[in-house]
């Protein structure tokens, strides 16, 4: 398309505007913009926003979904905590299937991580662990880990392939990262990188943004673009190529994220389940994750924001809340499930409207910072197929062994954020230590109470971290520890246990 035929079209579909400052740009620019408007499908674009916007002002229109909502009920139930004697049996079941190279994890990594204020790919996030790794790092050991896992228990050799999908924000970054570290001892071929797609942001009645005199505003489509873009880079054939049938899905700022977590795999499999979700109790009302919820009889995730606190209070006779299946984004997928959505569910999946501040080139080509939401950006949520599944299971966890999200910068107010990560992470692994029979000690070799006294948790917090190399969920360290006393920070890697003050690590 030429630039004329560009300009005509553009005319068409009421976005003209893109071009009011083509004559100022330089010819790379020009170039630069042509390619980029040519790429965007502005009639496909003006009908997602029109269909965006409908069921926006439906949705505030009608009565809220509150009423519509119930919890999920426990026949599709399963808890790490109330089924503690099933446990061993999906446990096994699990590492069975991973040890049979039927099991794949999808990171789903192609946020902007704008809350938490960085430029580059949350995944590259170092929270300050004793061993300064990135949550990358973290999640590649515990695919090594589990790999060995289920060769020692059934024979053989596995693979647990690694599917990353990036945007146009975060591939670069990504890719490089990985490649400088070699892949943290991951096989490349089984590390597959992928990009969703962009949408651009548009203002309230539907234009699209600049963001400079040559750039259109692109944001990436939501975690849900995961579909569409599983269809445009074959990674369903992929996965059948390789043998996989089953999925774990997970977003990537999760510190404690279990990947491809043998009893979640497990209990999904014995359900004969075709998508599942992971949940941890809600106990706060005003907790910002959705939750897992039926509503008009479909499985769902009602975000935080689309309830009202009221409905978030409700209590039931036990008094718990309610709804309490706190999302983690941790999900299950079959394959031959993903299949039918990226074959015929996909086109059926509604992009959620999210109003936002989005800078923009006014009509003088001054960039402006605006002070309140000033369009939209649409984006499509990866549980939006739970409604397509056949047989929809969730599966309940602790939230101090599974769920410590890092979504703020620390400056803020101090949830989800770096330290609160660092800390959950080294909590859970001073329990491991305790359990597999280690105590720690102060200066003086007095013992240190399991429960800390301290009234700041921070400063009593004893800095602990396993390699997931060594111990994927707690396992295997009674030989290392047990009767042993420890000065903290201590780190147990796979060359053996360290203190790190007295040998000066
Ligand atoms: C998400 C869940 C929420 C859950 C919470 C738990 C969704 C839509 N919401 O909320 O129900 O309670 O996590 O922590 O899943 N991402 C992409 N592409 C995008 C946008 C996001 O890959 O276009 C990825 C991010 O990199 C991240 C994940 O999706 O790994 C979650 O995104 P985020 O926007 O942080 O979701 P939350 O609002 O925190």
């Amino acid at each position: 398309m030429d630039i004329g035929e560009l300009r005509q079209m553009l005319d068409r579909t009421g976005q003209a505007h893109v071009l009011n400052f083509w004559d100022e740009l330089d010819s790379e620019q020009q170039r630069e913009l042509q390619a980029e408007l040519q790429a965007l499908n502005v009639e496909e674009l003006n009908v997602v926003f029109r269909k965006a916007m409908d069921s926006f002002q439906q949705a505030a229109r009608h009565e809220k979904v509150d009423a519509r909502m119930e919890p999920v009920p426990r026949q599709v139930l399963g808890s790490a905590t109330r089924d503690q004697d099933q446990l061993q049996a999906w446990e096994s079941e699990g590492l069975l299937q991973i040890s049979q190279n039927k099991v794949a994890v999808l990171l789903l990594a192609g946020g902007q991580g704008t809350r938490l204020g960085v430029s580059y790919p949350k995944g590259m996030y170092d929270v300050g662990l004793l061993s300064r790794k990135s949550l990358f790092q973290v999640q590649a050991e515990r695919i090594l880990r589990l790999q060995q896992m289920a060769e020692q228990r059934h024979g053989g050799t596995c693979t647990i392939p690694w599917y990353i999908m990036t945007s146009g924000r975060t591939m670069e970054a990504t890719r490089a990262f990985f490649t400088k570290h070699g892949f943290f001892g991951l096989r490349q071929d089984d590390v597959v990188f992928f990009q969703q797609g962009m949408l651009p942001a548009l203002s309230f009645d539907g234009k699209v943004i600049l963001e400079g005199k040559g750039k259109v505003a692109m944001a990436p489509d939501g975690n849900g673009g995961l579909y569409r873009a599983l269809a445009t880079h074959c990674i369903v054939a992929d996965m059948e190529r390789r043998g996989v049938s089953l999925v774990h899905v997970y977003c990537v700022d999760n510190i404690l994220v279990k990947v491809a977590d043998p009893r979640f795999i497990g209990f999904c499999v014995q359900k004969g389940a075709d998508c599942g979700a992971k949940v941890v109790e809600k106990t706060n009302p005003t907790e910002p994750v959705g939750v897992v919820c039926r509503v008009d009889g479909v499985y769902q995730v009602v975000e935080y924001s689309e309830i009202s606190l009221a409905t978030a209070q409700r209590r039931s006779p036990d008094g718990r809340l309610l709804f309490n299946a706190g999302n983690i984004a941790n999900h299950f997928f079959t394959v031959a499930f993903l299949r039918d959505v990226v074959e015929v569910f996909e086109s059926q999946l509604q992009h959620h409207v999210a109003q936002k501040k989005i800078p923009y080139v006014d009509p003088q080509g001054q960039l402006v910072q605006p002070d309140k939401a000033n369009g939209i950006k649409m984006e499509k949520f990866v549980f939006d197929i739970f409604r397509f599944a056949k047989n929809f299971v969730v599966f309940e966890v602790l939230r101090e062994d599974e769920f410590s999200p890092l979504k703020n910068a620390d400056s803020q107010d101090g949830k989800d954020n770096p330290t609160t990560a660092r800390h959950a992470l080294m909590s859970l692994h001073h329990c491991w230590v305790l359990t597999a029979g280690g105590h720690f000690i102060d200066e003086n070799g007095s013992r240190l109470p399991a429960i800390p006294r301290l009234k700041d948790a921070s400063d009593s917090l004893i800095q602990c971290e396993v390699s997931p190399l060594v111990s994927y969920a707690g396992e295997g360290l009674e030989g290392l520890v047990a009767g042993k006393e420890f000065h903290a920070p201590l780190i147990i890697d796979e060359n053996g246990v360290h203190e790190l003050v007295s040998n000066g690590l």
